[in-house]
């Protein structure tokens, strides 16, 4: 029996600001997958997981309604890259995040994570997730800053011999 479909969720860009004026969330600007996938192919943890350069162009450049990928902005310059899955577990699942190097260590992770929970509350949602490898001490700090909890490990997951920790951040 065919059920009615959701509403996909929408979250407010313009809602994101970091405390700053010159910070926004868009949609990736053209030619910025083709530039960043082998930016990101070249740094941890996409790296050591053996990540194809073409294989995050491609899923950077995929417009996807349910999984929306954003480019973190500082005025015109792409500093970062981020994509969720809406609904996922009550709540959405961020598919990924990354900073670019020059830009790490800025508070642009931890303002888009405080974006995400906002919009995720806003929505009567429960939880936010994340996976990350566990060979990936600074993200795991990360995360964990950001009041996000393992909730378990998933082993082989993303390629065989490499472990994944499953992260929430409850927002109740
Ligand atoms: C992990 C990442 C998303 C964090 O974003 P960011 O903008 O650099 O992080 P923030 O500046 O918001 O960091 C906030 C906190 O996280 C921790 N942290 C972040 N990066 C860290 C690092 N390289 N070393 C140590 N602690 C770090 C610190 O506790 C920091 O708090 P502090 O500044 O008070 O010390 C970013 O560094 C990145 O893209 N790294 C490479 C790719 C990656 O690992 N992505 C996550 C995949 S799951």
């Amino acid at each position: 029996m065919s059920q009615p479909s959701q509403p996909v969720e929408r979250y407010e860009t313009e809602l994101f600001s970091g405390g700053r004026t010159d910070l926004s969330l868009r949609g990736l600007p053209p030619g910025e997958p083709q530039r960043l996938g082998p930016i990101f192919a070249g740094i941890d943890p996409w790296a050591r997981l053996g990540y194809k350069a073409e294989a995050l162009s491609a899923y950077l450049g995929t417009l996807e309604k349910s999984a929306p990928r954003y480019a973190i902005m500082i005025g015109n310059e792409v500093a970062g890259v981020a994509g969720i899955r809406l609904n996922w577990l009550r709540g959405p699942y961020v598919q990924f995040l990354g900073i670019l190097p020059q830009y790490q260590k800025h508070k642009l992770g931890t303002a888009f994570l405080a974006w995400l929970a906002h919009e995720a509350r806003r929505h009567g949602e429960q939880n936010v997730w994340v996976l990350a490898s566990t060979f990936n001490a600074d993200a795991l700090r990360f995360y964990e800053t950001n009041g996000f909890e393992r909730t378990g490990e998933l082993a082989d997951l993303v390629s065989l011999g490499t472990a994944e920790y499953l992260l929430r951040r409850k927002l109740t």
